[in-house]
């Protein structure tokens, strides 16, 4: 196996106050996160209606800390462009809400961000073999997409392990991402299957003892894990 890649805290704003959203990702930065996870959800892939690009673009100049936008939307191609301009640095598309992924993929990296693909949990590694190569991370949900607070699913593991595997058997670059049920009780699993990049919303917007000791025992947990 060849060495852990570094860990990174993600917090997912879909717990945050929307009421002060700027204020929350200002604290977010604050307490140490490495990247804003922003699920943006069109009511029709998944149940739920959430952000749209001028509110990611509204809050985009009160912080440095680098944007991911994770695109719970079927077929985003036209939205692309939207996210770019709004500032996110990474750009993730679900498999299953794509026609054509590999085209998809590549218009990202031609807008200057880096491509990311998310399977479902019913979705097997498999269906992103072939793409593999044109990605900077995988998004394994460990909840079915939708909702904050869900239960996370422990069957994912192996599914990251295997991702694991097949990233170091071809050497590629790749982070692996984890969103769903990520707390301190479930993130020695997670990091050791194999996970790299921790979303978290309701696990950290929920802890008594706020952002930065929430943020703090999560990477210390997680980088526990991988030692
Ligand atoms: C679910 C979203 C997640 C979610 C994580 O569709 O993609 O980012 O907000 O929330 P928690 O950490 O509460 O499970
Ligand atoms: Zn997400």
């Amino acid at each position: 196996m060849s060495t852990n890649r570094p860990i990174a805290i993600s917090p997912s704003v879909l717990s945050a106050d929307f009421a002060k959203l700027g204020d929350e990702c200002l604290a977010l930065e604050k307490a140490g996160a490495d990247r804003i996870h922003w699920d943006v959800m069109d009511g029709v892939f998944v149940p739920n209606l959430t952000i749209g690009p001028p509110v990611i673009a509204a809050v985009r100049p009160l912080v440095a800390t680098p944007f991911e936008a994770h695109l719970m939307v079927v077929k985003p191609d036209h939205l692309l462009g939207a996210y770019a301009e709004a500032g996110c640095q990474t750009l993730i598309v679900h498999a299953e809400a794509c026609d054509h992924l590999h085209r998809t993929l590549a218009a990202i990296a031609d807008l200057g961000m880096h491509p990311a693909v998310s399977l479902n949990p019913h979705t097997p590694v498999e269906a992103i073999v072939n793409v593999l190569d044109m990605v900077d991370l995988v998004l394994i949900m460990t909840v079915n997409p939708g909702f904050g607070g869900q239960r996370y699913i422990a069957s994912m593991e192996p599914k990251i392990r295997r991702l694991r595997s097949l990233i170091v058997e071809r050497d590629l670059d790749i982070d692996i991402e984890v969103d769903g049920g990520v707390s301190a009780a479930t993130v020695t699993d997670v990091v050791t299957a194999g996970a790299n990049v921790l979303v978290s919303g309701s696990a950290l917007f929920g802890d008594d003892r706020g952002l930065e000791p929430a943020i703090a025992a999560l990477r210390g947990a997680a980088v526990a894990a991988q030692t």
